[in-house]
């Protein structure tokens, strides 16, 4: 190994190292970095005393500010907790419409109802309410139980012919399959129940089968009863299909929907916010 010596162009020592002739100049670091890295040395032993740093075989080195991010976490959730029992008594205790009334309260039942929604609904309701065959849009004013707050809150609570006492319920009687109706009479009420909405022409024989068999629970103007969830058959809005085809099934096996009573899985608060959330969601009445 060759001798230190001063290199002649900078003026700086080398190091002693050479390789074919090229030598390392032993450049000093800047003493600005080196102070910054004794000081970051110097503050790295200062959270060893204060944190919890070493880990031993049964637990670890406490510090001495007894800090503990479990703890902290426990601290937080029961501040969020206390500040939830504040929002859920006034749920609780407040109607609907007083509810609805509040712009904190409504904000609050706003973004609670739309994961609730989420959650339970969409499965069914598809996505913020948009539908899917079978189970009705929630986004539209066309109700089969009623979209007045009271109407959804009911709706929901209990469901529609589930098993609960006090669901929603009706029977659309299967007039096909228990021959309440011969084939042409049915087809010729579904040709009267597609010309309600504006396809075909007046079919007069189902007029008058539909003034007999089918009003009492469509209404006479064939816009629906609320009160047994019979449909508006004049908006073009179909729950099981609008083609002939469809109707004429309908009529002869008819379907029933049901819903579960979804208060036996959400709290009162809950039902209350998805109500308003899904009320909110166009075409609450
Ligand atoms: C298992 C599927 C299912 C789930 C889950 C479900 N629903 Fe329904 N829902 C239905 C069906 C089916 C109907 C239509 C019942 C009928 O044919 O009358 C319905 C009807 C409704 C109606 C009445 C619509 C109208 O036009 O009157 C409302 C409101 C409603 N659901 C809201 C909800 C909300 C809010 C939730 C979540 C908390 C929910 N549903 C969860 C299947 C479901
Ligand atoms: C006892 C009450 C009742 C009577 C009577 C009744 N319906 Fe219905 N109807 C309903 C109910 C309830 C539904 C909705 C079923 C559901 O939600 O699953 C329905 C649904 C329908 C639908 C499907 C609507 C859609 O949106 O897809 C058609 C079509 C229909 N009824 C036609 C008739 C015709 C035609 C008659 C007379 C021959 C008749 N109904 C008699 C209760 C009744």
């Amino acid at each position: 190994m060759a001798d230190k010596d001063v290199d002649s162009i900078t003026g700086t020592e080398t190091t002693g190292h050479e390789w074919d002739g090229i030598k390392e100049l032993n450049t000093p670091l800047p003493k600005w970095w080196l102070y910054t890295f004794y000081a970051t040395i110097i503050w790295g032993l200062g959270y060893y005393i204060l944190y919890p740093a070493w880990p031993w075989l049964s637990g670890y080195t406490l510090g001495v500010l007894g800090y503990s991010s479990r703890a902290q976490f426990v601290e937080t959730m029961a501040a969020v907790d206390e500040g939830r029992v504040g929002w859920i008594n006034k749920f609780e205790q407040l109607e609907l419409t007083e509810i609805a009334e509040d712009p904190e309260l409504l904000q609050y039942a706003m973004a609670g109802g739309r994961s609730i929604f989420a959650e339970n609904c969409a499965p069914c309701h598809g996505s913020n309410g948009a539908g899917a065959p079978a189970y009705p849009v929630l986004v539209d004013d066309d109700w089969l139980w009623g979209g007045t707050l009271e109407d959804i809150h009911t709706t929901v609570m209990y469901g529609v012919r589930g098993d609960h006492d006090e669901a929603r319920y009706s029977e659309m009687p299967a007039f096909g399959v228990d021959e309440l109706l011969e084939p042409d009479q049915i087809s010729a009420v579904a040709d009267y129940v597609l010309s309600l909405s504006g396809s075909g022409t007046v079919n007069e024989d189902g007029k008058v089968i539909f003034e007999e068999q089918c009003i009492a629970c469509h209404g006479e103007d064939a816009k629906g009863v609320t009160d047994l969830g019979g449909p508006n058959l004049t908006d073009q809005i179909w729950l099981y299909g609008g083609t002939k085809e469809d109707i004429v099934a309908q009529i002869t096996t008819p379907r029933h929907g049901v819903m579960p009573p979804m208060g036996a899985r959400l709290d009162d608060a809950e039902v209350k916010q998805v109500t308003i959330y899904v009320h909110s969601l166009g075409g609450g009445q």
